[in-house]
């Protein structure tokens, strides 16, 4: 048996109570389908900032670059608000994603019909709800250079990013979107602004050419500000949707608020050669930090598009899916995602219901 060396990186805020549920899990279906999973954890985001006086230091990143798959819980918090962009704990995310060069971030907004009711649509427009965002994560504006602040010669300062995409990097998530859609509904709907950036007017372009090669998927093009509208009215037009890095950052946070909380998706990043690092969509969550209150299921599921995508053992991942969908069968929900009558629990006795139910 070969053996898969797991990082993880629990990080900040809710990020280790979540991340130490997940790894109860990962722990129980390694024992269960006899993988071979070893794992060790490092430092990221501010709390390695505070440890290290960097966000990611050089122990964790040669670390990652060492693993078979990464599994990250949250970095970030108004602690480190103030600090200079270059060491704030969202580089860590971004120095992770870029030196790995996880350029394709595969993000599903799946509503589970147990929980149609914690959405803030109607249920007939969300239930069945099936999307997959495909979402550049090494370039765009997040990356692209000159970027900075800087004073003009009156004195008055001014913040510039740069918006910049090249053909091979519009290519390569092009081809990610179309070999996922051939998995699902065979339907791509790539994300632009072609009627006012010249970058999004390149990448409508090669997003045609790419769909050349995929004659059995069908590709439409939507400006990102109608995409907005059309998920909130009517969501479940879409299959796979890919775009841009800050586009989809955008667009995930609205489709994951579709099926009732962000809490419950989980997020997959893929480089060229199947390096994998999975983390849930939401955030560090602060606010309720260290309280033993935060929703584990989304890292949970994390670890299960990790089996699936970079560790080769779909068996478990079908497992955790279906233990997850067994709790929420229960009726056990976190506060996040509760409706009236349900039976709130918190972060711990997810986790045990998780592992019950395997
Ligand atoms: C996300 C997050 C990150 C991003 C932040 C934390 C840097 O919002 O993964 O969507 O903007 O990509
Ligand atoms: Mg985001």
């Amino acid at each position: 048996m070969t053996s898969r060396n797991v990082l993880i990186l629990p990080g900040d805020g809710i990020g280790p109570e979540i991340v130490e549920q997940a790894v109860r899990v990962l722990d129980k279906v390694n024992t269960q389908f006899d993988l071979g999973v070893q794992h060790e954890s490092a430092l990221v985001g501010g709390s390695a900032y505070d440890e290290t006086g960097s966000p990611l230091p050089e122990e964790t990143l040669s670390k990652a670059k060492a693993a078979d798959a990464i599994l990250l819980g949250a970095v970030g918090g108004p602690k480190w608000d103030g600090l200079d962009m270059s060491v704030r704990p969202e580089k860590g995310l971004l120095g992770l994603r870029s030196n790995l060069d996880l350029f394709s971030n595969l993000r599903p907004a799946i509503l589970y019909p147990q929980l149609a009711d914690a959405s803030s649509l109607k249920p007939e427009i969300v239930a069945g709800l099936d999307i997959l965002i495909v979402r550049e994560l090494t370039g765009g504006i997040y990356f692209g250079q000159p970027r900075g602040i800087r004073t003009l010669d009156n004195g008055e300062r001014e913040g510039f990013n740069t918006y910049v995409y090249n053909e091979t990097e519009i290519r390569r998530i092009a081809h990610s979107a179309f070999l996922a859609a051939r998995q699902r509904g065979k339907r791509v709907c790539s994300i632009d602004k072609s009627n006012v950036l010249e970058v999004t007017v390149l990448w409508k372009e090669v997003m045609e050419e790419v769909a050349k090669e995929y004659p059995d998927v069908e590709l439409s093009h939507m400006l990102v500000d109608n995409a907005a509208m059309q998920l909130v009215r009517a969501p479940k037009q879409f299959d796979v949707m890919v775009t841009g890095n800050m586009f989809g950052d955008i667009l995930s946070d609205a489709a994951a608020m579709l099926t009732g909380s962000i809490g419950m998706l989980p997020s997959a990043s893929l480089n060229a050669d199947g390096l994998g690092m999975y983390e849930p969509c939401h955030g560090s969550a602060p606010d309720i930090a260290g309280q033993g209150v935060a929703n584990p299921l989304a890292t949970i599921l994390s670890v299960a598009m990790m089996l699936r995508y970079s560790l080769d053992a779909k068996d478990a991942a079908d497992a955790i899916e279906a233990a997850v969908s067994n709790v929420l069968d229960q009726g056990l929900r976190t506060g996040d995602i509760a409706s009236e009558g349900s039976n709130i629990v918190g972060t711990k006795e997810m986790g045990d219901a998780v592992l019950a139910a395997l």
